[in-house]
């Protein structure tokens, strides 16, 4: 399902804020030890902390050169400060390779999409619930399905229909595809890119991702999906493609987009 990485899909992982976070600190990195160096031979006494505040000062100067988010400024300057700290603790490296390992399986590859896992709740797949054609069988994907929740649901009050999910991070997949099977549901979960998808193939797509993929899971769906099929979003407008409905499932929570194709 996922696709083998083209030049275009490398340059843009290179271009990703999390990636060009990771080059400033390994950039800033011999450009601290080079100060550090001239300042030992000037006789000054160079501490741990004295290093981490010239390799933070030098990531956060990268950093605003580069134009990234305000917030990356931060993390630049005080990401070496958090590993002094952080080695302070003598916590066993077996617990910081676990610790990665868990959050890499967790989050995979939100460096690149900006889509992290945060799930919906059951108010919003009430309002899915009620918001989709009553009167047929449907075939419906969550794009981004995380532990699978909203799949799960839908398919248990819609039996006569159709309800996938597709998500990238191992983890969360292997979480719902064992709730399906264990739970008898005949839901089915993908391991894979919604890219790779063609939204044609459903009825209604629903999304819950980031500000960061709206324009183009739009230009996806504007591509792509067929004539009487919606496309959902939960809390993520997009710009310039007004919705033909918006629900509120919670009050004066996030509202739940949709556009009727
Ligand atoms: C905000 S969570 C939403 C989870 C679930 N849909 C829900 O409503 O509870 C977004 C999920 O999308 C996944 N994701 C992000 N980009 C993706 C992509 N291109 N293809 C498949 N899954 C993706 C993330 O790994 C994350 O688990």
């Amino acid at each position: 399902m996922t696709r083998p990485p083209t030049p275009a899909a490398g340059a843009r992982r290179l271009r990703a804020p999390a990636v060009q976070a990771l080059l400033i600190q390994a950039i800033a990195f011999p450009l601290t030890l080079g100060i550090v160096y001239l300042c030992a031979r000037a006789g000054s006494t160079v501490s741990y902390l004295d290093v981490a505040l010239v390799q933070g000062a030098l990531a956060l100067g990268l950093t605003w050169w580069r134009r990234l988010a305000v917030w990356w400024r931060l993390i630049g300057f005080g990401f070496p400060l958090a590993l002094l700290g952080a080695s302070s603790l003598a916590i066993a490296p077996s617990v910081f390779l676990a610790l990665f390992v868990l959050l890499l399986l967790l989050y995979w590859s939100t460096y690149r999409t900006q889509v992290p896992y945060y799930p919906s709740g059951r108010r919003v797949w009430d309002a899915v619930a009620a918001s989709l054609a009553p009167d047929r069988p449907l075939r419906v994907i969550d794009v981004g399905s995380g532990l699978g929740g909203l799949v799960l649901d839908l398919q248990r009050r819609r039996p006569e229909s159709r309800f996938e999910g597709i998500e990238l991070a191992p983890l969360p997949w292997l979480v719902s595809y064992l709730r399906a099977r264990l739970g008898g549901s005949r839901a089915r979960f993908i391991r894979g890119d919604y890219e790779g998808l063609d939204f044609g193939d459903y009825d209604a797509v629903f999304a819950y991702l980031s500000p960061a993929v709206m324009t183009s899971l739009w230009s996806k769906a504007a591509r792509e999906m067929k004539p009487g099929s919606t496309l959902f979003s939960y809390e993520f407008v997009i710009a310039n493609a007004p919705p033909s409905r918006v629900v509120t499932p919670v009050k004066d929570g996030p509202p739940l987009y949709l556009w009727d194709f």
